[in-house]
């Protein structure tokens, strides 16, 4: 990037110095031929090319906001003036010290250069205020001041001041010292829109993960009920009753939208339940009931993280991957709350209110509040769903069948809450037909 020199050149030896007339600075930083960095003496610019060449722009630096504070109008003529044949153009001042902060608000400077000495609201009192205010804190502030003792910079530094210029101000000391303090607002914009862009990037890769999580729910809901149940509606069904039942008892937006996905992996466990007994046409022998009772605990284990280190899932055997550091650790891979609560589902949604369930006889409030709620939506979706076995019932004849059980199969809470709901009951089902 060379700029030529129309007049003198200025007596300094590097060479990516070079001088233009203040009037011919709009044109070289229009088409690009001044990166950043200016200092303007005698009516020149000075192109000093500095060190960090796209961080920003001469262009950005010459146009930021730029306010001064002072009640002497005289002394904000000077500076403005200063200021202005530096190329600035973007120029604010303030001569009333009380109107300041809500100027500030309103205007968000990338810059101010601020008087101490003022009457009614002193430089020190705005610096304070600025400092407690979230939205103001970040602006730089260069104090304009008279008094060079020790204790009134010392004050200044201590309530957040950047940078320090004596009256009258020398135009040499007051370039570099603006174009600092832009740099840093220029260092903490890019930095906040680089949070923002990373915020947003997670974010987006969240909801991404989050919804392949559910799909692989979906996936291995699905795969369950394969083999009786082709369709999968069965699941999906039950799923939503779960989460009308948890709607209207009351339970937190979370549980929720996760019972809705979690309750569909209640059967998961009968992957491992033989063909021979899953579908055996006729009624079950004891022994074969017994072994289709231990669908609850296969599910809990293919579902809980607990059991992912004996490589239930996938055959991952981590003894292969014991020096791989990108191998991540079993809770981090499927500790997620709706395979938490899939877990739980999986294992308690046959026990009864009345403790005569399986397989742990659990009873009353022991039975986790999941499986209590998929409890009424699984045997509903069962009694109302056509089987090979059995015609669809109709729903007065399931709530019957449902009413029967309250107290004994069923929490009467959670069946009254799920039987009062019959319109939006008829809808999910109709919303979720068999596909013939
Ligand atoms: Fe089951």
């Amino acid at each position: 990037m060379i700029v030529e020199a129309t007049d003198t050149v200025w007596p300094r030896s590097h060479d990516s110095v070079r001088l233009i007339r203040a009037d011919h600075l709009h044109s070289a930083v229009a088409d690009g031929r001044i990166a950043f960095g200016t200092d303007l003496a005698d009516g020149h610019l000075l192109d000093t090319a500095l060190p960090h060449p796209g961080l920003v722009t001469a262009h950005e630096l010459l146009t930021s906001k730029v306010m001064i504070v002072d009640d002497e109008e005289v002394n904000v003529r000077v500076v403005r003036k200063q200021l202005q044949r530096l190329g600035y153009r973007n120029l604010s001042s303030m001569t009333d010290p009380a109107e300041v902060i809500s100027e500030l608000h309103r205007q968000q400077p990338d810059v101010v250069l601020l008087d101490v000495m003022m009457p009614e609201v002193s430089g020190f009192e705005i610096l304070e205020a600025m400092q407690a205010d979230n939205s103001l804190r970040a602006i730089p502030v260069l104090i304009l001041t008279a008094m060079s003792d020790r204790k009134t910079r010392l004050s200044a530094l201590e309530l957040g001041a950047n940078d320090f210029l004596e009256k009258p101000i020398d135009q040499a000391e007051l370039a570099p010292r603006v174009r600092n303090a832009l740099m840093i607002r220029a260092c903490q914009k890019q930095l906040r829109s680089y949070a923002e862009d990373l915020r947003t990037a997670v974010l987006q890769r969240t909801r991404q993960l989050s919804r392949s999580r559910l799909e692989v729910v979906h996936c291995l809901a699905r795969a369950a009920e394969f083999r009786d149940d082709d369709t999968g509606q069965h699941v999906i069904r039950v799923g939503h009753f779960a989460k009308l039942i948890a709607h209207h008892a009351g339970m937190p937006r979370a549980f929720v939208d996760m019972i809705g996905f979690a309750a569909q992996l209640h059967d998961v466990g009968k992957i491992g339940i033989p063909d021979a007994i899953l579908q055996k046409p006729g009624p079950l022998t004891e022994k074969e009931f017994d072994f289709m009772r231990r669908h609850c605990d296969m599910g809990n284990r293919v579902l809980s993280a607990s059991h992912v280190g004996e490589n239930v899932l996938f055959g991952i055997d981590r003894s292969e991957h014991s020096d791989d550091d990108t191998m991540m650790e079993p809770e981090e891979m499927w500790v997620s709350p709706v395979s938490g609560m899939a877990a739980t589902i999986a294992m308690t949604h046959h026990e009864k209110w009345d403790g005569s369930g399986y397989p742990n006889g659990l009873s009353g409030e022991d039975i986790p509040i999941e499986g209590r709620i998929t409890a009424i939506a699984d045997v509903f979706d069962a009694l109302s769903s056509k089987r090979p076995y059995k015609e669809a019932f109709p729903i007065e004849r399931c709530f019957e069948i449902l009413r029967e059980g309250r107290g004994s199969h069923f929490d009467p809470e959670l069946l009254d809450v799920f039987l009062s709901c019959r319109p939006e009951i008829e809808q999910i089902q109709r919303e979720n037909r068999e596909e013939s």
